[in-house]
């Protein structure tokens, strides 16, 4: 992998663009463009931080996240994939493997409307392959500008099938968890992850009172996040995804993670783009599928 200082040289663009280390061996990208800032590890093409101007932070990120080689950051938003959740085999890792290792920085430049694009990609190795038997390249693609921009491209180049789930997995930050209201799930059903999946319907916005974690099925609506302690509406379209994940740990969960600051889960709701559930997609040999999100702030 390159060195910090060497991707600098070869991709900082002067006053927007620097990329330095977060932690030893640890390379982030630090965007700074007319619209906004923005953060990003190679480590799982992980973006950790986005703040339009003249605006609050949109991503949490948990003062105690740990940036070490092989360890997922927690808030951000981390990268499922080919697997979403835990795996049948306890022995692999929850959330399949790609959050755990370095990316390949492969492009970084300034779009006519001066947004920044990033794009970083992975494909299979020796490693991958012990826990995933596919060769297959993946590139996400970031277009930091007016609004945030995702798009996780995935090739299967085996010569195989192969079903993928997958999220982009994004921790968003609130003022306040019992005072936020996501609309744009209304009607949907949803497995319920804390009662073995069991399926209800969503009537009303989403409210939080306790641990929450459900696969909304049919979400293909843009999700808003009505922050009732910030005059700000956060809005989350999508693209190639049916299923949207919504996720709060409470204080239980929250607390039994060493990575989560103490009191976090209050600032934090995720609303993940996914392909899970019965939204699994199927990828033939040299089949591709992208999996699209963009995020938004509106000011109330
Ligand atoms: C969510 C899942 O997407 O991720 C939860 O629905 C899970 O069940 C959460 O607890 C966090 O997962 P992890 O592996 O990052 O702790």
């Amino acid at each position: 992998m390159k060195t910090a200082r060497e991707l600098q040289s070869e991709f900082g663009i002067d006053g927007t663009v620097s990329i330095s280390e977060i932690a030893p061996g640890y390379p982030a990208i630090q965007v700074n463009n007319r619209y906004a800032t923005a953060n990003i590890a190679l480590h799982g093409a992980h973006v950790m931080a986005y703040q339009p101007r003249g605006q609050e932070e949109v991503l949490w990120l948990s003062r105690d996240a740990i940036y070490r080689p092989g360890k997922a950051i927690r808030g951000g938003i981390p990268i499922c994939w080919p697997w979403f959740g835990p795996h049948q085999n306890a022995s692999l890792p929850a959330h399949g493997f790609v959050r755990n290792c370095f990316w390949r920085l492969d492009e970084i430049r300034e779009l006519e409307d001066h947004s920044t694009r990033v794009i970083l990609s992975t494909g299979d190795s020796e490693q991958s392959l012990s826990l995933w038997p596919f060769a297959f390249t993946l590139r996400l693609t970031i277009i930091i500008g007016p609004s945030l921009d995702l798009s996780l491209r995935m090739h299967n180049s085996s010569e195989l099938a192969c079903t993928i789930t997958s999220a982009l997995h994004a921790y968003f930050a609130i003022g306040d968890i019992a005072r936020t209201e996501l609309h744009g799930f209304e009607g949907l059903g949803y497995l319920d992850q804390l009662d073995a999946n069991s399926r209800h319907i969503q009537v009303g916005a989403i409210r939080f009172v306790g641990e929450l974690d459900r696969i909304y099925e049919g979400a293909i609506a843009t999700a808003i996040i009505r922050d009732g302690g910030r005059a700000r509406d956060i809005e989350i379209s999508k693209s190639g995804s049916r299923s949207s994940v919504v996720w709060n740990p409470w204080i239980a969960k929250s607390g039994s993670m060493d990575d989560f600051e103490s009191g976090g889960y209050r600032h934090m709701v995720c609303i993940e783009a996914s392909n899970a559930g019965e939204d699994a997609i199927l990828l033939p040999p040299d089949g591709r599928h992208t999996l699209g999100m963009s995020i938004a702030v509106n000011n109330r």
